[in-house]
């Protein structure tokens, strides 16, 4: 008989066998490694993260017209189902729901040192190379332009004008992934976060001189 953790990944990469490359098994392969990376020296309910890491995408509001309690119901019927404790299949709920960074924008209203943990593993896949993917990604399929000079990026204050952003990706870079080094919950998100964060500001040195047709530094 196999582990929770292990028939949660099982369901996991099955559900999201088809889903869009910004929020694949790959994606939470990797924030799940993040979370094993973190626990390595942040004590948290282990069951609770990982198993959070390996549910917080399996169905994304932005592809279920905006319903933010889908993707708790669907996490909380699977793990209710293969016999995991009451408190635990709540918290992880509870993770899910407000861990995204639209959540964070509308105010948080639940937090823990899991929802911390499982928190800074998805923000590290959203900087560094693969945060650099993973936007022109997601800007490819709302058919964004990469960058426009014209548009300067804003800083949303709110949830509604965060999630309506019709903004080049470029703007991304500077509403988003450039802020999450400083938002980081632990320690250990911090140090891997500085690195990341360092490569994507000389991305965006050589992007604007290649934009801008000077040489090659
Ligand atoms: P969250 O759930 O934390 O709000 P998302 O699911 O919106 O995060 O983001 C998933 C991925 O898509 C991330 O790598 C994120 O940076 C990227 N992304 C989200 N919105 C945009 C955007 N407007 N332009 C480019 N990339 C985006
Ligand atoms: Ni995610």
């Amino acid at each position: 008989m196999k582990g929770y953790i292990d028939q949660t990944a099982d369901f996991v990469r099955r559900q999201l066998a088809n889903a869009e490359a910004g929020h694949d098994w790959w994606h939470i392969l990797r924030v799940w490694n993040n979370v094993k990376l973190i626990l390595a020296d942040e004590p948290a309910d282990a069951l609770v993260c990982e198993l959070a890491a390996l549910l917080h995408d399996i169905a994304d509001s932005k592809f279920h017209d905006g319903d933010e309690t889908i993707g708790p119901r669907i996490a909380g019927e699977f793990l209710r189902g293969i016999g995991v404790d009451e408190s635990r299949v709540k918290h992880v709920q509870d993770i899910i729901l407000h861990m995204s960074y639209r959540a964070s924008l509308g105010g948080e209203m639940f937090h823990s040192r899991e929802l911390g943990v499982v928190q800074d593993a998805d923000r590290l896949d959203a900087i560094g190379a693969i945060g650099i993917a993973r936007a022109f990604h997601y800007g490819g399929f709302k058919n964004r332009e990469l960058y426009n000079p014209a548009i300067p990026p804003i800083i949303h204050q709110d949830k509604a004008s965060y999630k309506n952003s019709t903004a080049p990706t470029l703007n991304h870079f500077y509403e988003k992934l450039l802020l999450l080094k400083d938002k980081m919950n632990t320690g250990t998100a911090r140090a891997l976060a500085a690195s990341r964060h360092a490569f994507m500001e000389q991305y965006l040195e050589q992007f604007y001189a290649e934009w801008e047709g000077k040489p090659a530094r």
